[in-house]
């Protein structure tokens, strides 16, 4: 069976699918008989230098083409943003083809309204890649942990962060310093203040309490506190006190079945799972019931790490959906 794609986006995580297309769709048709066809790849900018080239397609600048090709049957956005990128994920699923995200921005904003758009039109939306990168917490949330109530969810969500929070600890760097080495070694943003003010955590977090507690709640529910105010001093007194500074998203849920969301740099012991994340690196601690405690620990970005997220979603979507496609 042939699915159709159409990929929104060629940056890093567009170029980063891209790259598993190419390395994985031989195996995919052999093993699984699946064959994942790009047919529209859009950008915005033709003239930009490309790290990664597209084989079979030619990129474009029409985003509207590839939602009236009947033979598109996933639409994968890596554009970002939420202008265009939001109308292009609302479009895709109004005509019933599925869509598969990382832009936690939009999902944190419109994912209630999305997820009930896709219900109506027959079609799904999966957004593995917008929290923690290669890390398939949503995956295991939604299957392998069925069994479970959920009664915590607590995470290192933010690579910057933790990459700065390392560094003051270790090479005891202050803030401004290991954010400039995170820019220089391009984990950070040029604009990084998404990161640092805990905002970029907060999307993250408001998108894993849906699938551990079953519910949207609000962005602005969210209490918040980024790492900006953080000093060496701060990093040092919790360090004599056995502890390090992580920037922590929790999501509990009480007895009540009420839910909190917070984003907060916290001290926490050094023994903790979390306190040995260190640099770059993403980890979420679920709690269940009947599982126990579980942590993911993993690259939570990047090009191949954030790609391997999206092509999961990609294969599991058309594996699903082909005995429909191929009646039709
Ligand atoms: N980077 C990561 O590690 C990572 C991890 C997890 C989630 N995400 C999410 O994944 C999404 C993409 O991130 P990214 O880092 O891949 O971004 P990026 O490197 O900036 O790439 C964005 C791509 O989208 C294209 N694009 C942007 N606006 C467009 C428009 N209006 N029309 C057509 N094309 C447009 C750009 O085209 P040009 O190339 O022509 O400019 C570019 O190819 C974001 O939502 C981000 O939050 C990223």
């Amino acid at each position: 069976m042939t699915v159709g794609v159409a990929l929104y986006g060629l940056g890093n995580v567009g170029s980063g699918l891209v790259e598993i297309l190419d390395a994985r769709g031989g195996e995919l048709r052999s093993t699984r008989g699946l064959d994942l066809e790009l047919r529209h790849v859009v950008i915005r900018d033709p003239s930009r230098p490309r790290r990664v080239q597209p084989r079979h397609v030619q990129p474009t600048c029409d985003w509207r083409a590839p939602l009236e090709d009947a033979q598109v049957h996933i639409v994968v956005e890596a554009m970002g943003g939420l202008d265009t990128a939001g109308v292009v994920v609302e479009s895709a699923l109004r005509a019933g083809k599925h869509v598969v995200t990382a832009n936690k921005a939009l999902i944190a904003a419109r994912g209630e309204e999305l997820e009930a758009l896709a219900s109506a039109r027959g079609a799904e939306l999966r957004y593995e890649g917008a929290v923690g990168g290669a890390i398939p917490v949503l995956h295991a949330l939604r299957g392998a942990l069925v069994a479970n109530r959920l009664t915590r969810v607590r995470g290192i969500l933010n690579g910057t962060c933790n990459y700065i929070l390392t560094r003051m600890a270790e090479d005891r760097l202050a803030l401004e310093d290991a954010l400039a080495q995170a820019q220089e070694l391009g984990f950070a943003e040029a604009d990084p203040s998404a990161d640092i003010s805990g905002t970029d955590t907060a999307q993250k977090l408001v998108i894993l309490a849906r699938h551990a507690f079953g519910r949207w709640l609000p962005l602005e529910s969210v209490c918040v506190e980024g790492i900006e105010r953080l000093t060496l001093s701060d990093v040092d007194d919790a360090l004599r006190r056995g502890c390090v500074i992580k920037l922590i998203a929790e999501a509990t849920r009480d007895d009540d079945g009420a839910v909190s969301l917070r984003v907060a740099p916290v001290e926490i012991p050094a023994t903790d799972a979390l306190a040995q994340v260190r640099n770059e690196v993403n980890a979420v601690t679920l709690e269940g019931d009947f599982a126990g405690p579980l942590t993911f620990i993993g690259r939570g970005a990047g090009s191949r790490p954030t790609g391997s997220a999206v092509f999961a979603d990609l294969v599991e979507l058309a594996l699903l959906h082909r005995s429909r496609w191929e009646r039709n």
